[in-house]
């Protein structure tokens, strides 16, 4: 879970600094308006160079993007586009894919720190309670291997993160799930699937092999392996096929945490390789993947998929 501080965002030194861009990815006010200011001219020249190339239409609300941090006391700027907070229809996926897609872009980018401003609790109007909320379910939630830091610019904003943190259990719903995988990019997605397709049945004889490994590694990655517990449902003789996407996260995670996080030698991995739990578990994913993000989880021409 983050730290919690209330400060100036451009004045944290952090690997990654994360500013509430406009999709122009101009300068603006609040956020923006003081990273560009302390970060000086190089930041801006990064952005319109982005404009010019890959987001020539602008950066979509809900997606990340990495600049240089100019000389603001970080590697990186990574700006993300907040949705506009509105009363007649729940944007709250975009505010946690703005959150989500920044954290996966810092690991890509190996950083191992990350300071987040309050996403659209400024010009955007969203209420900064309800961002709390939403923010503290994520970040129990999605399993990130990064120091995040939650800068709050107010103290009464700070003690309505610290409430709000608080207040949070840590059963991860359905609902939940699937809202952490929604903002998995593609190209998270392809890795992993490419993973399980080079497992071949010779690998699964033990879990030491280097290819299982590496298939985690990505599931651990995408990140499918969520702080949620399992239901009951997978322990009784519950047909694999029939799992719905969350349950497959779930059941994913079990394994991790039963067999290869405890270092192996459990039987959990085999077993549910042998009973076809993990790779209905797989075929699970694939599918919603295929449906959410067509050409995602693409299968190499030739492979014959083991898992
Ligand atoms: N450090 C930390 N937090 C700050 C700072 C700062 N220097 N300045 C403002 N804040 C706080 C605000 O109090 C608010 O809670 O950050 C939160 C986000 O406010 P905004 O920066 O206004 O971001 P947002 O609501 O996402 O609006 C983005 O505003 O500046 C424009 O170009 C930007 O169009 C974009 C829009």
């Amino acid at each position: 879970m983050g730290e919690l501080v209330q400060g100036d965002i451009t004045e944290q030194r952090a690997d990654v600094i994360v500013n509430t861009a406009n999709s122009a990815l101009l300068s603006g006010g609040g956020v923006n308006g003081a990273i560009h200011r302390r970060g000086g001219p190089a930041i801006l020249a990064a952005c319109r160079e982005l404009r010019a190339s890959r987001y020539v239409k602008g950066l979509p609300v809900g997606e990340a993007v990495a600049t240089t941090a100019g000389n603001l006391p970080a590697r990186w700027v990574i700006h993300t586009v907040g949705p506009v907070y509105s009363q007649t229809e729940d944007r709250s996926d975009l505010l946690v894919s703005c959150y989500l897609r920044s954290l996966m872009l810092a690991e890509d980018l190996g950083a191992k720190s990350l300071a987040f401003p309050a996403i659209s609790t400024g010009l955007f109007g969203w209420p900064v309670a309800d961002s709390a909320r939403l923010v503290s379910r994520l970040l129990s939630s999605a399993r990130v291997n990064l120091d995040v830091r939650l800068v709050l610019f107010s103290a009464s904003d700070l003690r309505l993160y610290e409430e709000a943190l608080r207040a949070t259990d840590h059963r991860v719903t359905d609902a939940e799930i699937v809202r952490v995988l929604a903002a998995v990019p593609a190209n998270r997605w392809r890795a992993l699937f490419e993973a399980a397709d080079r497992i071949t049945s010779a690998d699964l004889e033990g879990i030491g092999s280097e290819a299982v490994e590496n298939m985690f590694r990505h599931l651990f990655r995408a990140p499918l392996v969520v702080r949620c517990d399992y239901s009951d449902a997978f322990r009784e003789g519950r047909r694999p096929e029939s799992l719905t996407v969350a349950e497959a996260v779930r059941l994913i995670t079990y394994i991790w945490r039963e067999d290869y996080w405890n270092g192996g030698g459990t039987g959990v991995l085999e077993g549910r390789i042998r009973d076809g739990s993990l790779p209905a578990a797989l075929g699970t994913l694939r599918r919603w993947v295929e449906r959410s993000q067509p050409g995602a989880a693409h299968e190499g021409p030739s492979q014959k998929s083991t898992l």
